[in-house]
């Protein structure tokens, strides 16, 4: 049995795309379990950049089959737009597989997800606007609208129907607006349903199945645990579960079937999207790693609050996802910092805590309580031995080590594949 989970240890962007990259070389299935395209992991291939959203970051190994699976939302627009462009760029699509059980993402979810964040003044969540708590809810609902209801002409006619009819009476009695054409969704996402039939599967089986040959595989975690919709920094989640858990329901894989959770872990912290964020910096060190960090959304261009490594939330993480090993990233990005800082507790109304609070209002009120590291200036984006690290980093990175209590079986050093120190293999 050989299944590695890889999950975001923060709010995301943690760097998961390199790693799924990494490791869809060795293995033989590349499964996404949650979320949709308000993803965006970043691949590096030589001189190559890649962005995949809703495409498992797999495709770029030709010889991975790669699985959208059923807890995923499913939207066909940007699927296509995805597709068409890395086809373009001579990546081999032939082994890509859409469960037939996934949920799909219409027009209407992504005005309503507009339409309630502008609602919502002040108190937005700062989404993605891609539909995807809009779509969530109608699955939760047991009104949506799955892709084996969307590839029978006649089932799909009559469901969309009644779901416009109802989302129109909503978007015109509640937000006065026009609403969308049922006569132009039908036609248009008829249109998708032919073009994806052929890719359609029962991926629950597909991958069980493949799982009992000997294969070897991978899920991709898109978010992070803390934009859990149970574990995360409630309502600033997601409207799903990034976290290991998610992957059970959301491939059809038993929790007895994973053998390693990859938390990955960025060496300082970022956040898109609103919320409390206990160790930010609104200030030149903020700012400084914003820069060095390259720190911009690659689904929806923001700017990334940036602050000092959070060990309080990656506990959380380790704890909540039964991490078995960290990929500790973007190392290279903390070089030319006097100090470095790391949070390793909160104070709350006086009291240190640990725990990571339930309760926004009380999140919003803890201060950070920090171990300082001093700094370093090497360049280490060309290291690829831990021995040849400055020793300021070797002592930073076994204070986290220790910290966590989880072994750091990659550090990386940089976006490309190549700029990867490896301790420890998991498959
Ligand atoms: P994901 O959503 O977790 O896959 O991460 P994103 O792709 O949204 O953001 C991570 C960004 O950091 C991307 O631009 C990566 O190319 C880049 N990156 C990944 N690992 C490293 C690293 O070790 N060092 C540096 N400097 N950049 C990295
Ligand atoms: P990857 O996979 C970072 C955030 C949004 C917003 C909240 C809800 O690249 O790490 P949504 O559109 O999902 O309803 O937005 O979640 N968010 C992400 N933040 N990385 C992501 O994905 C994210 N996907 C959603 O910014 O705060
Ligand atoms: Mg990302």
């Amino acid at each position: 049995m050989s299944t590695v989970v890889i999950v975001g240890a923060q709010w995301g962007d943690e760097g998961k795309g390199k790693f799924i990259d990494y490791l869809s070389d060795q293995a033989d299935v590349v499964v996404r379990g949650q979320g949709g395209n308000n993803a965006g992991h970043t691949v590096v291939v030589g001189d190559e950049k890649y962005a995949l959203h809703l495409i498992p970051s797999g495709i770029l190994n030709k010889d991975c089959i790669n699985v959208i699976g059923n807890g995923v939302v499913f939207d066909p627009v940007g699927f296509f737009s995805e597709y068409d462009a890395l086809s373009a760029r001579g990546i081999d699509m032939s082994g890509l597989k859409i469960s037939a059980r996934a949920h799909v993402v219409f027009p209407y979810h992504k005005v309503l997800d507009e339409l309630a964040e502008d609602a919502k003044g002040d108190d937005k969540i700062g989404t993605t606007k891609k539909g995807i708590g809009p779509c969530y809810m109608d699955k939760v609902e047991r009104t949506g609208i799955r892709i084996c209801d969307m590839i029978k002409p006649e089932k799909f006619k009559a469901l969309l129907k009644a779901q416009i009819d109802k989302k129109n009476h909503i978007m015109r009695s509640l937000y006065q607006h026009d609403g969308v054409s049922f006569d132009d969704i039908y036609k248009e996402y008829s249109a998708y349903a032919e073009r994806i039939a052929p890719m359609v599967i029962d991926t629950v089986a597909a991958v069980n199945d493949a799982l009992d040959d000997g294969k070897k595989i991978l899920l991709e975690g898109a978010q992070g645990t803390l934009l859990d919709i149970d574990l995360g920094t409630y309502p600033y989640v997601t409207s799903s579960h990034p976290t290991s858990g998610g992957f059970t329901v959301g491939t059809g894989l038993a929790p007895n079937k994973i053998k390693q959770v990859l938390g990955i872990t960025k060496a300082y912290t970022t956040r898109v999207g609103r919320g409390p964020f206990v160790t930010e910096l609104n200030d030149d060190l903020g700012e400084k790693l914003s820069v060095q960090g390259a720190e911009f959304g690659v689904t929806t261009g923001r700017k990334r609050r940036c602050g000092w490594l959070d060990l309080v939330i990656v506990r959380h993480a380790v704890r909540v996802n039964g991490i078995t090993a960290i990929a500790f990233s973007k190392l290279d990005v903390l070089s030319g910092f006097d100090e470095i800082k790391v949070c390793t507790s909160y104070t709350l109304d006086g009291k240190e805590i640990t725990d990571f609070p339930a309760d926004l209002d009380d999140l919003a009120r803890c201060t950070p309580n920090y171990t300082t590291f001093k700094g370093w200036t090497e360049d280490i984006t060309q290291c690829d031995n831990i021995d040849d690290l400055p020793e300021e980093i070797k002592t930073y990175i076994q204070f986290v080590e220790g910290f966590l209590g989880v072994p750091i079986a990659f550090i990386s050093v940089g976006p490309k594949r190549s700029q990867t120190i490896i301790t420890q293999e998991l498959f």
